[in-house]
């Protein structure tokens, strides 16, 4: 598969700092509204911020009517309600400090409607004692474990059920329904990967049968990543509300994977030619502390200037390419590339050179990359 992203016009190419992160407004808004066309409502999205990271990311979901968010850190939250979103899902089960700091966010930003995830009584009972003595509340969503077995319970135990029936029961918790992530389903082929969500499903839909028999309340069901959004976005039902995360920037590891996506590359990172240290290698300042290094070693970024080069040293500050076409480059000659996994690619830059339609508009920090931003 080809992987491009938009002429970058050379002074401005000249420009940019090495190593570093751009992102292309224009591509971002258009994969925004390929987002909302999938889902077929704005209503139906609340997408993952932990791609991106960024307020002014948050921004244009905002403009495009899209009210609802997740989020998987206490920074991601806080950067969500300070750039004025004022619903948010932040699906991470809080334990330790962490529930003190749900309760400052709670304090810090009054108007937002904010709801976490839970998987276990001891720490659902020590959220409903600090945000009772407070005197706040906090919706809680199931944790409903559909296979990845990462966290969550199981959706066909009765402890799911118990667990359900006891936010109820606790203090200043409410029900906010189930969270179902199923990031295991990575199946290439979209009608295999529909074929497993639906072998799932029906599990999800009883217990919250089961739960609203019980007479609880199930508001939402908040379902999957980028991979499994066209699958969820064709169910026929209510309450399900949309995660993904990956596609407002896209990257090589899930197009190259899922053909089916229609998203497009969004960011690049930006590096330079440091050294040409034998006649078919060149040596790039990008190291692993500037694109991500959880793919394969070799396949952790793409160059569509030099699409079969082969990636054969990677540290922490230095990549080196082995390539036939190395004595066409020089040192200080400057190569974009994609990378293969976007979303910890964005946590490693302090802000992002930003070009809309060809111009550089300026920067946008990273806010949310920071483990603490006031919280
Ligand atoms: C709980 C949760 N929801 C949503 C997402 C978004 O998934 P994706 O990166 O496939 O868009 C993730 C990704 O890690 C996640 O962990």
């Amino acid at each position: 598969m080809e992987f491009t992203v938009p002429d970058i016009d050379s002074q401005i190419l000249e420009s940019l700092h090495s190593p570093s992160l751009v992102v292309f407004a224009d591509q971002v808004r258009a994969n925004i509204d390929r987002m909302i066309a999938t889902a077929g409502s704005v209503d139906r999205l609340r997408p993952h911020c932990k791609t991106h990271k960024m307020s002014e990311v948050v921004r244009i979901l905002l403009q495009k009517g899209i009210t609802r968010h997740k989020a998987a850190t206490v920074a991601e939250v806080e950067m969500l309600a300070d750039a004025g979103a004022d619903d948010i899902a932040f699906a991470y089960n809080p334990v330790g400090p962490n529930i003190a700091r749900v309760v400052e966010l709670l304090r810090k930003y009054p108007g937002i409607k904010l709801s976490v995830t839970a998987d276990h009584p001891v720490p659902l009972r020590q959220l409903s004692a600090a945000v009772a003595v407070a005197g706040v509340s906090v919706g809680v969503m199931l944790d409903v474990d559909v296979g990845l077995h990462r966290t969550g319970v199981a959706p066909d135990s009765d402890a799911a059920l118990q667990l359900y029936q006891s936010i109820g029961e606790l203090e200043g918790l409410t029900h906010a329904g189930f969270h179902v992530y199923d990031g295991h389903q990575h199946q290439k082929s979209l009608d295999e990967r529909r074929t497993a969500v639906l072998s799932e499903w029906p599990k999800v839909l009883e217990l919250k049968a089961r739960c609203e028999q019980a007479g609880l309340s199930v508001p939402e069901l908040l379902c999957g990543g980028t991979p499994t959004f066209p699958v969820y976005a064709e169910l026929d039902e209510r309450a399900i509300q949309l995660s993904p995360g990956t596609g407002i920037f896209h990257d090589v590891g899930y197009g190259g994977h899922f053909p089916d996506l229609n998203f497009v590359p969004a960011a690049a990172v930006v590096t330079r030619v440091i050294s040409r240290p034998t006649p078919d290698r060149i040596t790039l300042d990008l190291g692993n502390k500037s694109v991500a290094a959880d793919p394969p070693k070799g396949q952790r970024v793409y160059f569509p200037a030099l699409p079969t080069a082969a990636q054969v040293i990677h540290n922490e500050e230095h990549l080196v390419l082995e390539t036939a076409d190395a004595e066409k480059f020089q040192p200080g000659d400057v190569l974009l590339g994609i990378p293969t996994h976007i979303c910890p690619t964005s946590a490693l830059h302090q802000d992002v050179a930003v070009i809309d339609e060809g111009k550089l508009i300026g920067s946008w920090d990273v806010t949310a990359r920071n483990r603490r931003i006031t919280i």
